[in-house]
């Protein structure tokens, strides 16, 4: 069966049909989905049911792995696979939704993952989607005088932002030792591959503007936040039993949706792919 590509919307996402990630793949296979993770942003691949270690042979044909941060979170015979889960609570007994709120992973790395992966295992009836936005096409969109400002300034990341609404659970002692403390990266990267200019914010990790202070830099992000979340330039993704997700960190901020019956299972492997220090 040939490999189908169809676009899910005019700027993100597409869907991939017709590949078998349990068979080795050729060459030609590989570059097309490559180019069209790098073009589309996101790669919805349906139909998969891999295991922890299939999933990890599989994403090596995009990159390189990326050790996550939080330990806790690996699979104990797979670490470079950890998952996601709506059963897990704050040690207060909370429920624990990961990923609520529009983020992009990890980016309090010196070099964040270039690329996220979720496979999901269960699913939820209803509800669960993954959101997307297109942070290139936010960028297009902002006045000139602004691209020109932003151009200029560079943001604070840390693990947990004192600014943000939403916490996230704790790093185990070991991880907090080869986490960075503070990463400079600025407000606009250029995509190492297509060369494109995107909005590079994360209302979880940025702790500050440099050169700014916060009563100018947090209404300015709130702003940006606004501006580049609109609906022109999301994606929406509601899963689907087998859905293998590819996205890419570099352009694209993501949120999950804590909108469902929490009786029921929400279970998804992730894994993360190395990426280049945000230039
Ligand atoms: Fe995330």
């Amino acid at each position: 069966m040939a490999v189908a590509i169809t676009n899910l919307t005019d700027h993100t996402g597409a869907e991939v049909r017709g590949v078998d990630f349990t068979a080795p793949m050729d060459g030609s296979t590989r570059a097309q989905l490559n180019r069209a993770f790098v073009d589309r942003g996101v790669l919805v691949i349906r139909d998969q049911k891999l295991s922890p270690h299939q999933l990890l042979s599989a994403v090596r044909l995009f990159g390189d792995v990326f050790p996550q941060h939080n330990t806790r979170f690996a699979l104990p015979d797979c670490p470079e696979i950890h998952f996601i889960s709506n059963q897990d609570k704050f040690p207060d007994g909370r429920p624990y939704i990961p990923g609520e709120g529009w983020h992009t992973d990890h980016s309090n790395d010196v070099r964040p993952p270039k690329a996220t992966v979720l496979h999901a295992v269960a699913l939820p009836g209803n509800g669960g989607d993954t959101q997307f936005a297109n942070m290139a096409a936010a960028y297009d969109a902002l006045p000139e005088t602004l691209q020109r400002r932003l151009r200029d300034l560079s943001a604070i990341h840390v693990y947990q932002s004192s600014h943000s609404a939403r916490q996230l659970m704790a790093l185990p002692s070991a991880a907090k030792e080869r986490v960075p403390n503070a990463v400079l990266h600025p407000i606009i990267r250029t995509h190492p591959e297509t060369g494109r200019r995107s909005i590079y914010i994360n209302p979880i990790r940025i702790e500050g503007i440099v050169g700014l202070d916060h009563k100018e830099a947090l209404p300015l992000l709130e702003e940006l936040l606004a501006h580049a979340t609109a609906p022109r330039f999301q994606y929406r993704h509601e899963w689907r039993p087998g859905d293998m997700v590819i996205w890419d960190n570099r352009s694209l901020l993501h949120k999950a949706n804590g909108d469902y019956d929490m009786n029921e299972l929400r279970y998804l492997y992730r894994v993360m792919l190395k990426g280049s220090v945000p230039m």
